[in-house]
């Protein structure tokens, strides 16, 4: 049996791993089995291989190594931001297929060194926005796709916290992330955002950045940290002019003083309707992993202005995969197993990955130069 199911290697064994992968393979065991586990900190893969691995996986601290020997077919790239491009880059070369983490590199130089090494390789390349298998956004991206909200020319990309930065592991850390929330979560609200839109064509950027917070860690969700090492920004904002003339701003905090935090939500404008995630969506403690959230629509209709408010979708759906309730990165790994095995597209593209990548990276730069960043 255990022959016809697809052989995947792990390189970070992490949080992330943890969190979000290592369930959702356990899940879809029919079909799929971990033979390798890489990480630096040999601990962390050998307990991750004991508990999700088979008799014969195998543990590497050196991921050049695993890919010298190992079998699997597809390689998971979870490790901090600075690694993922040479991870990715030297895993596509060994002919094997990868999910790298969102996002998909620190920088866009990077980034298109994945896309044109996939493309190169013939090997398929996907980012893990698993945000895009959430039931609101996919009944948002229905309708896009059925034209019911028109032409979309004003968007708000939400990425905001009141007061929630991640202490742990490296995420305060530039050097290995390349940069604070614009990176982590804005990330996710843009890649949102575009991808409802149907729309990578940015032209123009303007960005600002802030450190403010830096010694204000009072009240902080997940605990104090230390303000002599945090060096990624709080907050970042984006002005962002695509070639059609729509208009996106993006927001992206870690610590805001706001009332209402808004993290993995989108607002569309169009000619017809609006519409916006208004749900739990990416603010709930266990983003990365639950299904819930909801949309409203708003329009004119008889005279008067309705809404549609809320469709709310939340728990198992028709993507439920069995016992544990509906997970999105189930339905992440259901959609890349199958366009692996079907020969598509997955479900994000690394040439849409990439676009959000040079939008991110322009912020920060147009934040250091004080100029507009023209992206064609
Ligand atoms: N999709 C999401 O919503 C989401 C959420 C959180 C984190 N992430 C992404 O996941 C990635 C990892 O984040 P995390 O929170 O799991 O971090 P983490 O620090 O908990 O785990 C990263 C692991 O990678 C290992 N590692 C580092 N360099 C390595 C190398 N060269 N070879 C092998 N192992 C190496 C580390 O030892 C560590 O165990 C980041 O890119 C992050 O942006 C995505």
């Amino acid at each position: 049996m255990s022959q016809s199911k697809t052989k995947i290697a792990v390189v970070g064994c992490g949080r992330i791993a943890a969190a979000k992968h290592f369930p959702a393979f356990k899940k879809a065991s029919a079909k799929v089995e971990l033979v390798a586990f890489c990480d630096i900190v040999a601990e962390r893969a050998e307990e991750a291989a004991q508990k999700y691995g088979t008799d014969n996986s195998v543990i590497y601290t050196d991921y050049n190594k695993m890919l010298a020997e190992t079998d699997a077919e597809i390689v998971y790239v979870l490790t901090p931001n600075n690694a993922h491009c040479e991870i990715t880059v030297a895993s596509l070369q060994a002919q094997k297929h990868v999910l790298c983490e969102k996002p998909m590199a620190a920088t866009s130089e990077e980034a298109k060194l994945m896309l044109d090494t996939a493309k190169e390789t013939g090997m398929k390349l996907t980012i893990g926005y698993q945000n895009r298998f959430r039931k609101d956004v996919q009944t948002l991206k229905t309708a896009c796709t059925a034209d019911e909200l028109g032409e979309v020319y004003f968007a708000k990309a939400h990425a905001v916290r009141r007061k929630a930065v991640p202490t742990w592991g490296v995420f305060l850390d530039k050097e290995k992330q390349g940069g604070g929330p614009l990176i982590d979560i804005g990330t996710h609200a843009l890649d949102l955002t575009l991808w409802t839109m149907d729309n990578y064509k940015p032209v123009q950027v303007n960005g600002s950045v802030f450190h403010k917070m830096k010694d204000n860690y009072e009240g902080n969700l997940f605990g104090p940290w230390d303000p002599e090492t945090i060096d990624v920004e709080d907050s970042a904002f984006g002005f962002i002019k695509m070639e059609n003339g729509a208009t996106i701003f993006l927001e992206a905090s870690w610590a805001l003083n706001i009332q209402k935090p808004r993290e993995g939500q989108i607002t569309l404008c169009g000619t017809k309707s609006g519409a916006e995630l208004v749900g739990e969506g990416a603010a709930a403690p266990t983003s990365a992993v639950n299904g819930t959230g909801a949309v409203t629509f708003n329009t004119a209709k008889l005279g008067q202005l309705v809404d549609i408010d809320p469709i709310v979708i939340s728990g198992p759906g028709p993507m439920d995969m069995g016992d544990e309730p509906w997970r999105v990165a189930d339905a992440e790994l259901a959609a890349w197993l199958d366009a692996i095995e079907n020969d598509k597209d997955p479900v994000v593209t690394p040439e849409q990955a990439y676009i959000v990548t040079q939008i991110l990276e322009a912020i920060y730069q147009s934040a250091e130069t004080g100029k507009t960043i023209d992206l064609v």
